[in-house]
């Protein structure tokens, strides 16, 4: 084993915080979902993210769904998103019976290109929903302009941006409502886990319902029905994990930016390697993953595994290439010239490779260079 993979932490981390809320939820007796930690962690992650309410599930892929759902979003609309994402951002669409339409990637952010997604709009378009990849946030102003008062919902994939920002409005406040991840290698984690955030009483009202079996708030009982829900609870064992992860999170995302500098200084003159730029509202950023380009990208993987810093050298496909969508029958697919290339030159380094101590980092910096300059 190479001395930087002992020295780069592993992800995730637990303290006795974790273990002192777990506690508190394993000695009481509700485990489920109607503990009041999980309230507790809703409002908390919803204020942190600038938004009034937060309806917690078990995933991120269910609350993509339970958006478009509730929404309305259904067979006949059509829902825009960028062809480079993780696949519950297109399968969600297709779960609720709409139609993904997928739109190329801006090659500098890696984020949905508004222009792109502007001429993909027709009379069924319903939904655009970018999503903020590794971190930095999509061009939220050219969105909010496309979706605003056309009957479109600008609805955030936020999976990667827990505490990111576009000019000091946190992710997931921007848009009608928004979606967060918080799987096990997520910048926060409870293993599994998501949240819907939305600020409008009545779709909050909605959410809760639809994921607590069609029930209401103010209900005369618990078997007491109003709508057609189903049980997405997020479980109080995962809430405790994640209010304590939450309380991390200022702390370990200025560290990422400070090594995500050192090792950036370290490279600024080896122009083959492109990272991944945020736009300048976009005043701050999760770094979930440090993303770049390079075109000799497999000989640059290889190089780094051999140094020991953990990569992906990027999807093997573009979210239309699945074998799922094979059959175009059931999506639409728009030129996607980036996100084409980009599975062959881009790669990413999880967050954890931004989390080590100042001398690893200097070691991660140095080693990336020469897998650069190796590689150029
Ligand atoms: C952009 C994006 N959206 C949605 C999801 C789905 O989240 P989950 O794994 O919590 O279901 C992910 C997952 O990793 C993701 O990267």
């Amino acid at each position: 084993m190479s001395d930087l993979t002992k020295r780069i932490p592993t992800w995730p981390i637990a303290t006795d915080r974790e273990m002192a809320l777990l506690r508190e939820v394993i000695e009481s007796p509700q485990w489920g979902g109607f503990h009041e930690i999980v309230q507790r962690f809703e409002r908390e992650f919803a204020a942190f993210q600038h938004a009034g309410h937060g309806v917690s599930a078990m995933n991120g892929t269910v609350t993509l769904e339970m958006v478009l759902s509730v929404l309305g979003i259904g067979p006949g609309d059509e829902v825009i998103v960028p062809a480079i994402s993780f696949v519950s951002s297109a399968t969600a669409v297709s779960r609720v019976g709409a139609t993904p339409v997928f739109v190329d990637i801006e090659e500098s952010t890696f984020n949905i290109d508004p222009i792109r997604a502007a001429l993909a709009v027709t009379l069924n378009t319903k939904a655009i929903m970018p999503v903020h990849f590794g971190g930095p946030m999509a061009q939220m102003d050219r969105l909010t302009e496309l979706t605003g008062g056309f009957g479109i919902a600008l609805l955030e994939d936020a999976a990667h941006a827990q505490g990111s920002e576009w000019n000091g409005k946190r992710a997931g406040s921007i848009g009608a409502c928004s979606s967060f991840s918080f799987q096990n290698g997520k910048v926060m984690t409870a293993g599994e886990g998501g949240i819907v955030l939305t600020s409008s009483d009545s779709l909050a009202e909605k959410f809760r319902s639809f994921a607590n079996q069609g029930r209401r708030v103010d209900g005369p009982s618990n078997f007491h029905h109003f709508s057609l829900g189903t049980n997405l609870r997020m479980t109080a064992l995962q809430a405790a994990i994640l209010i304590a992860q939450l309380e991390r999170l200022p702390e370990q995302i200025a560290l990422r930016v400070r090594n995500a500098a050192v090792i950036r200084k370290a490279v600024e003159d080896v122009p083959a390697l492109k990272w991944q730029e945020a736009p300048a509202e976009c005043t701050a950023q999760s770094y979930y993953l440090l993303l770049g380009r390079i075109a000799n990208r497999d000989e640059f993987c290889r190089k780094l595994t051999e140094a020991g810093i953990p990569n992906t050298p990027f999807y093997p496909h573009t979210l239309y290439e699945n074998p799922l969508y094979e059959s175009r029958a059931s999506c639409v697919v728009h030129d996607c010239p980036v996100a084409e290339q980009s599975i062959h030159d881009a790669f990413w380094l999880p967050h954890r490779v931004l989390m080590a101590d100042q001398e690893t980092t200097a070691g991660i910096a140095q080693a990336i260079r020469e897998a650069a300059l190796a590689a150029a």
